[in-house]
């Protein structure tokens, strides 16, 4: 087998005894992909597990041993995606139609064959795997993306189960985050991120004693600790994910307060991220207009009041300013339906009170 590697839009394999017509095909293909050659179906086999998969296998019927027949066949169970390509004499093209039926050969070219002919349809074949390389990764990014959206809402209702009160609470932080970063202007790929961090945000909460999570009156300087270790928790669990998605990082923020006063980190201003920031507004809230087992519901006016009073101090001053906006020009509502959350293609405080560690 010989073969060059140039900077090429495919990778096909010529195989052939005849070693003259062999070379002519190869110098014929070579300037515009990358070629490998073989001179029987066994040193093709031999290619196809040393450098395989091949975008394009060009093979002729008759050589001794295994046929062409015989060697695409195999090809079509080891590389289905690879296009294969039989070329034949003209006494053979019963033989090339029955292969073709039978699902072994994409298609067959009569030898001789004119040079520019057969360039013009290994540029097709090209093309064909081309497109059945984009057809079978979209197919594995949908089963990835619902694998994803599967876990997403198995976690996210996980943490919701084991807390009555947070009920909801998730995905109505996510619905007015993205709602925030859309009035902020964030990309898609940033609202996508948005999405899974405030549908996660307090999954570190699993970690935490249900008892804890619901018990009404004040909970010891110990059992707060506990509860306020649940964005660090929720970091460990995701930090493994893509490093250029970084959810973890915007739910271990969740609760930071740009002043410094948050946990876990206590981290100030421009160390906190974007999406942490859209998150904590949220977070406070929605945490304010729901029930708590120690207290009810404190009200739609005071959790704005309280974003208001604070904003620039506890929170970022365009996330406070696009909540208010949305809330009191928009007509937005938490109220709203959450359900499309799930499609993938979006805590805390009153220090007076005791802290809502949502
Ligand atoms: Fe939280």
């Amino acid at each position: 087998m010989t073969g060059e590697r140039p900077d090429a839009a495919g990778r096909v394999l010529l195989v052939d005894d005849d070693a003259a017509l062999l070379e002519s095909l190869a110098r014929l293909l070579r300037p515009e992909m990358e070629i490998r050659t073989a001179a029987s179906g066994r040193g093709a086999l031999d290619a196809l597990a040393a450098e395989g998969p091949f975008d394009v296998v060009v093979s002729d019927l008759k050589m001794p041993g295994m046929d062409g027949i015989e060697l695409l066949s195999r090809v079509s169970r080891q590389c289905p995606d690879t296009v294969r390509v039989l070329l034949t004499g003209h006494a053979d093209l019963r033989v090339a139609m029955d292969a073709a039926n039978l699902g072994y050969v994409y298609r067959f070219l009569t030898k001789p064959c004119p040079p520019e002919l057969l360039l013009l349809e290994v540029r097709q074949s090209l093309e064909r795997a081309r497109l059945e390389r984009d057809r079978r990764e979209l197919a594995a990014m949908r089963r990835c993306k619902a694998l994803l959206q599967g876990v997403v809402r198995g976690f996210s209702s996980l943490v919701e189960a084991r807390d009555p009160y947070l009920a909801g609470h998730q995905q109505r932080v996510t619905a007015l985050s993205l709602a925030i970063g859309r009035e902020l202007g964030m990309t898609p790929r940033d609202l996508e991120t948005l999405r899974v961090a405030g549908l996660l945000h307090d999954v570190g909460k699993v970690f935490v004693p249900a008892d804890l999570l619901t018990r009404p009156g004040i909970l010891r300087e110990e059992e707060l600790s506990l509860i306020r270790m649940h964005p660090q928790v929720g970091y460990e669990l995701l930090k493994h994910l893509d490093q250029d998605w970084p959810i973890a990082v915007i739910i271990r923020q969740h609760h930071e307060r740009m002043d410094g006063s948050g946990y876990p980190q206590g981290l100030t201003g421009s160390f906190i991220t974007q999406g942490a920031r859209i998150l904590a507004v949220a977070d406070v809230v929605d945490a304010m207009c729901s029930e708590r087992p120690y207290r009810s519901s404190l009200g739609q006016a005071r959790a704005l009041e309280e974003i208001e009073q604070n904003r620039g101090r506890l929170y970022d001053e365009r996330v406070a300013d696009a909540c208010l906006t949305l809330f009191r020009e928009c007509g937005y509502s938490l109220t709203q339906s959450t359900q499309k959350l799930w499609d993938f293609g979006e805590d805390s405080l009153d220090s007076s009170h005791r802290e809502d560690d949502d």
